[in-house]
C-alpha cells in the first residue's frame, strides 16, 4: 500500500447490498454538503436530526445551517451523551418525538452523533411506522469506521450489550473527517482500535501503512481519509458477503470476546473505553494464538507493539484500577458467547492479517492463560 493521494474529491466506499446498497461519503469539510446530498437523494424530504448534548454543542449550528441552505426543514431530537442513552426510555423518547414531529415515511432520520446516536437512532428509525430510511453523519473514530457502516442496530438490555435491536441498513454515510478534530484525544485513539483491527484481521500491508502513518491519521490530513476509506472498504465487503454475520462477518470480532468481559468487568465504565478494551482484547488474541503455536511470538510482539505505539492498553496490568478475577471473566466470557460443551468461539490469528473463526477453544485453555495474564501483571 503506498502513499495517500491527496483527497480534493471525497473518496465514495459503495455497500453493495441489491436494493439496500448505499455509499458512504468520506471527506474533509463534507458537512456543509449534507443539505444538497440529502436533496439530491430524496426531494422534498423532512429531516429529524438526532444528536446528543455533546455533539450538539460542537456540529449542529454546522448541520442545521447545511440543511436549511439547501431548503430542507428539520426538526431536532436530543438525547443526554454517552452510553446510558442505548436505553428503552431513551428509545421510547426518540419513536415519540418522531411521531409527534410528524416524521412520515418519505422523510429521513439523520444521526449525527457517535456509535451511541447511531444504534439509537437506527433503531427508532427501524422501527417508527415499520421503518424509516436514515442517513447516517458519524462524529466519532470508531462510528466512521465501524458502527455507522453495516446496519446493525440497537438499545442495550438490563441483561446485557446490545441485546435489543434490529438490521437496519442507513441510505447514506456522510463521514466529515473534520467532525473528528474536536473528539477528545483519547476517543479518538480508542477508536484507532478498530482503525488497527481491519490491518490484524486481514489486511497486512494496511497494518504495515499504518505502523509508518499513524501520526497523520492521528494529526488529520488526507492519511486520515485514506484509513478510514480502508476501513470502510473492507467493512463493506464483509457486510456484502455476510449481512447478518453468518460466518466471515464475525471476523470484525477480533478481539472482542476478552475485550467484552474486560469492559464488562470495569463495569462499561471510564475506566475501560469499549476500543481500550480492544484493543488489550486483541493484544491477548495475538498472545492466546502465540501459546497455542498458531503465530510466531515475534508477530504477536509486532501486533502489541503498535497499538502500545499509540497509547493504547495492551497488557492486563494497563487498566487503571485493576480487573477481576479470572472466574469472574470466565463468567463474563461465557455469557457473550454461547459455551457449547465447553467449548468457546474465538478469532484467532495465524498471523498479522491472518484472523479465523475458531469454534473448539477449550475454556479450560483460556482459563490457564488469563490466570497467567492477571498473575504476570
Ligand atoms: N452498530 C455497530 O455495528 C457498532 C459497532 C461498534 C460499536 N457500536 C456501538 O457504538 C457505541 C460506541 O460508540 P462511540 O465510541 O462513538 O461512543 P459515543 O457515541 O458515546 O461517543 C463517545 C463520546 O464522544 C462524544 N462525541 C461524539 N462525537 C464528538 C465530536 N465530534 N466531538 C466531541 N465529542 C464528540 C459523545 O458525546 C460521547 O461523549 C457503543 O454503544 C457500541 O456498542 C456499534
Ligand atoms: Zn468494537
Amino acid at each position: 500500500m503506498t502513499a495517500p493521494l491527496r483527497h480534493a474529491e471525497p473518496i465514495v466506499v459503495q455497500v453493495a447490498l441489491g436494493e439496500r446498497a448505499y455509499d458512504i461519503v468520506i471527506g474533509r469539510g463534507l458537512l456543509a454538503s449534507l443539505g444538497t446530498r440529502i436533496k439530491a437523494l430524496r426531494r422534498g424530504a423532512r429531516v429529524a436530526i438526532v444528536t446528543d448534548e455533546t455533539v450538539a454543542d460542537h456540529h449542529l449550528a454546522a448541520t442545521e445551517a447545511a440543511l436549511k441552505a439547501a431548503g430542507i426543514a428539520s426538526v431536532l431530537i436530543v438525547v443526554p451523551q454517552g452510553e446510558g442513552s442505548k436505553s428503552w426510555e431513551k428509545f421510547k423518547d426518540v419513536c415519540e418525538a418522531l411521531l409527534s414531529s410528524h416524521i412520515e415515511r418519505n422523510d429521513l432520520v439523520v444521526a449525527l452523533g457517535g456509535g451511541v446516536i447511531g444504534d439509537l437512532a437506527g433503531f427508532a428509525a427501524a422501527c417508527v411506522r415499520r421503518g424509516l430510511d436514515f442517513v447516517q453523519v458519524p462524529t466519532t473514530l470508531l462510528a466512521q469506521v465501524d458502527s455507522s457502516v453495516g446496519g446493525k442496530t440497537g438499545i442495550n438490555s438490563l441483561r446485557g450489550k446490545n441485546l435489543i435491536g434490529a438490521f437496519h441498513q442507513p441510505v447514506m454515510v456522510i463521514a466529515d473527517t473534520a467532525l473528528l478534530d474536536s473528539l477528545p484525544k483519547r476517543q479518538f485513539r480508542a477508536g484507532y482500535a478498530e482503525v488497527a483491527k481491519y490491518g490484524l484481521l486481514g489486511d497486512e500491508a494496511f497494518f504495515a501503512w499504518l505502523e509508518a502513518n499513524w501520526q497523520e491519521v492521528f494529526a488529520g490530513g488526507p492519511a486520515r481519509e485514506h484509513a478510514i476509506a480502508v476501513c470502510c472498504r473492507a467493512k463493506a465487503a464483509i457486510v456484502a458477503r455476510d449481512e447478518r454475520e453468518s460466518g466471515e462477518r464475525a471476523l470484525l470480532n477480533l478481539g472482542h470476546t476478552f475485550g467484552h468481559a474486560l469492559e464488562a468487568g470495569c463495569g462499561f465504565s471510564d475506566r475501560l473505553l469499549h476500543g481500550e478494551a480492544v484493543a488489550l482484547g486483541m493484544a491477548l488474541a495475538f498472545e492466546f494464538s502465540a501459546r497455542k503455536g498458531l503465530v510466531g511470538a515475534a508477530e504477536a510482539a509486532r501486533a502489541r507493539a503498535h497499538l502500545a505505539a499509540v497509547g493504547l492498553p495492551t497488557h492486563v496490568k494497563d487498566v487503571p484500577g485493576g480487573l477481576p478475577g479470572v472466574d469472574r471473566l470466565m463468567d463474563l466470557i461465557a455469557q457473550d458467547k454461547k459455551v457449547r460443551r465447553g467449548k468457546l468461539t474465538f478469532i484467532l490469528v495465524r498471523g498479522i492479517g491472518r484472523a479465523f473463526v475458531e469454534n473448539d477453544v477449550d475454556a479450560a485453555e483460556v482459563r490457564a492463560f488469563l490466570a497467567d495474564q492477571l498473575h504476570s501483571a
